[in-house]
């Protein structure tokens, strides 16, 4: 267990630098986590899914809990946010049929832990407003 999170720790530790102030903080969410999140998860996450399913378009939506009451996003504690577990879990989607690759690479992750440990900043507004993206894996 230990073994398979030590390079996640390594990561966060070597090449994050925590924000520290609000503007830090939004500019963190904007160029890391939101790119990430509408890359690869808001094709699905997007309202279609019928609540509690997650929704990742609203900070609103995003900071609700699942049908067996956890939290998805749980500021500073990125161990009991089920977000975090869905995409570590061995690079596979936990709820998919069939079961498909969500495929964030480690550094992704580190840097989703990372986000949630400093609180999970999300603006609002439309800079917090997420819609899907299309990429190579995506199109
Ligand atoms: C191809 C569609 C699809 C993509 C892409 C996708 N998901 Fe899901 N996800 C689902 C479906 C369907 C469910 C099951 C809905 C439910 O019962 O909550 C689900 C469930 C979840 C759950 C709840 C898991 C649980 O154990 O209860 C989490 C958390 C989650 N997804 C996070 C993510 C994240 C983060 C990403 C992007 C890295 C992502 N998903 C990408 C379709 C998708």
């Amino acid at each position: 267990m230990l073994i398979r999170f030590l390079p996640i720790l390594f990561i966060v530790t070597a090449c994050t630098q925590p924000p520290t102030t609000k503007s830090a903080r939004e500019h963190y969410f904007l160029t890391q986590v939101k790119p990430v999140l509408q890359e690869h998860c808001v094709k699905c996450h997007n309202g279609s899914l019928p609540p509690p399913a997650l929704n990742l378009m609203t900070k609103v939506t995003a900071f609700k809990r699942s049908a067996t009451g956890r939290d998805y996003i749980l500021p500073e504690d990125p161990d009991c946010s089920l977000l975090i577990s869905a995409v570590q879990r061995g690079g596979t989607h936990p709820k998919m049929m069939p079961r498909t690759e969500v495929s964030l690479t480690d550094d992704q992750i580190g840097m989703l832990r990372e986000w949630i440990e400093d609180g999970a900043f999300w603006p609002e507004g439309a800079a917090g407003t997420l819609h899907a993206q299309k990429s190579a894996e995506n199109p």
